[in-house]
């Protein structure tokens, strides 16, 4: 039991985006915690929801979007209380991110000196040139050879794998107490997400990093994360401890997920691969929004509570009635 409160407590979080053609539920009342020094692991398919969620917790859903319920608590601060001014001390400063295309990290225009330069300046208060110097180390610890011929590149000039490391290098650089990462794996080729894997490792080993990873490769979450969110159709539909989520899913779509997954670490139980699309998120639907997907559904999966998180073992939640208390339902 970890005594402290949570570095990132969500609760109920609903974001959505309003259209003309109607509202889409893309995160629909989201909560989990995150302990200082620990990395959560948000898994799911594409359309899930997960990019939304990582765009609300930073302030950063644009419209048609919008946080419309909840709380994030970071750090004891109630982030949905803040203006844009005080989200810019807290984002890229007290919160670090990574997206999928690290080139989006920074400006095609400047050389990665200037921005990192820039960055330290301006959230930091540094000079010119312990700027520099500071950058120069960010970049020798996430393990770029020469940081100071790389200070002088652009984005552009890198491959890809070099250019997520400097993005993590940049966001490391100004000490965030959080680092947040959309799927920072998925544009890079399968060394260079080796490395990544490597380096986030060493990362959380050496500054007790605490990190939300979204991702839908179970690979590096099951090598990262202590805790796995499995997320459908804008909720979660497990959470527990990764070596539980993983290792014995509960849900019919972790299982899916896994057996989707054929080059995971983790053993994947043998069941047939998923069929079926995720619904529209559009859509107000009643009982379990996986039930058409699964072989197993039945009335009691119609209920209005039937995709409501449920405790099955200390820490390990399934939204799903059959897996009550049962290992030997499917
Ligand atoms: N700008 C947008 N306008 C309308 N719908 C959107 C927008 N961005 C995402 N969505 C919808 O929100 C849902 C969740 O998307 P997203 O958060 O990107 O999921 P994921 O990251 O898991 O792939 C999807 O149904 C997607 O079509
Ligand atoms: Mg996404």
């Amino acid at each position: 039991m970890n005594t402290h409160p949570p570095l990132l407590s969500v609760s109920n979080l609903k974001s959505g985006y309003f259209t003309r053609h109607g509202t889409i539920s893309a995160v629909d009342g989201v909560s989990f915690d995150l302990h200082r020094g620990h990395m959560v692991g948000i898994v799911g398919e594409s359309g899930s929801g997960k990019s939304t969620l990582a765009l609300s917790l930073l302030g950063l859903l644009e419209r048609p979007g919008r946080v419309v319920e909840g709380e994030i608590r970071f750090a004891g601060k109630n982030l949905r209380a803040l203006n844009e001014k005080e989200w810019r001390a807290v984002r890229g400063r007290r919160i670090g991110m990574i997206f999928q295309s690290p080139e989006s990290s920074f400006n095609p225009l400047a050389t990665l000196g200037q921005q990192m330069c820039e960055a330290l300046m301006t959230h930091q208060g540094l000079s010119q040139a312990s700027a520099r110097e500071k950058a120069e180390r960010a970049l020798a610890m996430v393990g770029m050879p020469q940081p100071k011929e790389i200070l002088k590149s652009h984005a552009f000039e890198l491959s890809g794998g070099m250019c997520q490391r400097a993005a993590l290098g940049l966001a490391l650089s100004l000490n965030p107490a959080l680092l947040l990462a959309d799927e920072p794996t998925a544009s890079l080729d399968v060394l260079a997400r080796e490395e990544m894997i490597g380096l986030f490792k060493e990362m959380k080993k050496r500054l007790n990093l605490s990190m939300v990873i979204i991702s839908h490769d179970l690979g590096l979450i099951g090598k990262l994360a202590e805790r796995t969110l499995v997320m459908y159709a804008g909720k979660i539909v497990e959470a527990g401890p990764t070596w539980q989520v993983l290792g014995t899913p509960r849900h019919p779509y972790t299982r899916g997920l896994l057996a989707c997954q054929p080059c995971l670490d983790l053993e994947p139980q043998p069941i047939p691969a998923m069929t079926g699309v995720p619904p529209s998120l559009g859509k107000q639907v009643t009982g379990c929004r996986f039930a058409p997907r699964c072989r197993w559904a039945g009335s009691r999966c119609m209920s209005d509570d039937a995709f409501q998180l449920r405790p099955v073992l200390a820490n390990h939640h399934v939204a799903c009635v059959k897996s009550e208390g049962r290992d030997d339902v499917f």
